[in-house]
């Protein structure tokens, strides 16, 4: 297959800006329209109900979209939640039940640590689920049941699009599994699909911030350190946040929960390090924004993302990026948005290699 630029100065600007269009593909693959329920695609069928754990593995972003996941298996369907990074997930030689259910998720199907550990629990008697962008790859091979993102090609080497694609089937199978052991209703199911089928919408009107956060950019090319903060799904979502701005900026920047500021980081606090704090009004904001406080208290730049009632809740900030309001069971998959433009316009502006950023590369094939 052959991509181009079309008319984005990088791949990463055109594969953000795909994300309404690629995460709606993926989610027909999902959802059945008609009747409004989770429906897998042929052939990825799986049923949930008999399983006692679920345990999920992955490298980089694709970690970060397992960490959201967890907060949904164990919420929608009760279901305890293992989940380490692929490099470490063997040698804490955790306890896995034959006949369980191992989940990988990848972009490119072909990490080797991720590969190593989908081999390990394999040998374990496990069966084997991943959650792939690319069909051919070896892990999607080597899997009993492929629950495809299509995302299409994605070049830049910070993962966006495929992020949340995945975010999108890992949503659609936690609901489904929510079905299967019985914990949500068909009412309760009815509601979440709704809600996640308003994503790409919101996603769409969530880029309408890009203007906004390219002036923000010049602020962040001069930090020497970024700290991003959110509570509940809004922390993986901190953490990937930091993880884009090091990625192709080379700023130093770390994800916290928000709960957590007090115990370490807010000692590195002062009026050089932008604090991005993400927010949504939901019923964790009063926590966050009594965390964000702490900040402002200590001279700390504040970006405050959050939709219009958390705006009007917050105190003052150094800038506020106001996302529409969403269901809070799906903002993982809005805030990925101005996170992300966030680090590309930071990065542009710093003048780095954005979509070929030094020392990393797309597919990591070594352990
Ligand atoms: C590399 C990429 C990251 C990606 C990670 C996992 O480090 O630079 O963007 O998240 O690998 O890749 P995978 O293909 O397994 O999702």
């Amino acid at each position: 297959v052959v991509v181009d630029k079309g008319q984005y100065r990088h791949f990463m600007a055109k594969e953000i800006a795909e994300q309404p269009e690629v995460v709606g593909h993926t989610l027909t693959r999902f959802v059945d329209m008609t009747s409004g329920r989770i429906s897998l695609p042929a052939g990825a069928d799986f049923d949930f109900s008999r399983l006692d754990r679920l345990a999920i593995s992955a490298c980089g972003t694709a970690y970060y979209a397992g960490l959201v996941a967890r907060y949904w298996f164990e919420k929608f369907a009760r279901l305890p939640v293992d989940i380490d990074i692929a490099s470490e997930f063997r040698y804490r030689e955790p306890p896995l039940t034959p006949g369980g259910l191992a989940l990988m998720i990848s972009q490119s199907g072909e990490t080797a640590d991720t590969l190593a550990t989908l081999r390990h629990c394999r040998a374990q008697g496990m069966k084997i689920g991943a959650v792939v962008n690319v069909p051919t790859s070896t892990i999607a091979r080597e899997a009993d049941v492929v629950f495809p993102t299509t995302a299409g090609v994605e070049v830049g080497v910070a993962s966006t699009k495929a992020f949340t694609c995945q975010l999108a089937v890992l949503a659609a199978l936690a609901i489904k599994a929510g079905r299967d052991r019985k914990v949500l209703s068909e009412a309760d199911e009815a509601r979440l699909v709704a809600s996640l089928i308003e994503v790409p919408r919101l996603m769409a009107e969530t880029l309408h911030l890009e203007p906004e956060i390219e002036k923000l950019a010049s602020a962040f090319a001069k930090a020497q350190d970024v700290l991003y903060l959110g509570r509940g799904t809004s922390y993986p979502i901190a953490l990937e946040g930091a993880l884009k701005l090091k990625e192709i900026s080379y700023i130093h920047a770390e994800g916290y929960a928000a709960g957590e500021l007090k115990h370490g980081p807010i000692a590195l606090v002062d009026e050089n390090v932008p604090v991005v704090v993400l927010a949504p009004f939901d019923v964790l904001f009063e926590k966050t924004a009594s965390n964000m406080q702490e900040v402002a208290a200590r001279g700390g730049k504040i970006v405050l993302i959050t939709d219009a009632e958390g705006a009007a809740h917050a105190g003052e900030t150094f800038a506020t990026l106001v996302v529409p309001k969403a269901y809070a069971f799906v903002s993982p998959l809005i805030y990925a948005v101005p996170i992300q433009l966030l680090a590309y316009h930071t990065a542009v502006f710093m003048g780095t290699d954005v979509d070929q950023p030094r020392n990393l590369a797309k597919s990591v094939t070594v352990e």
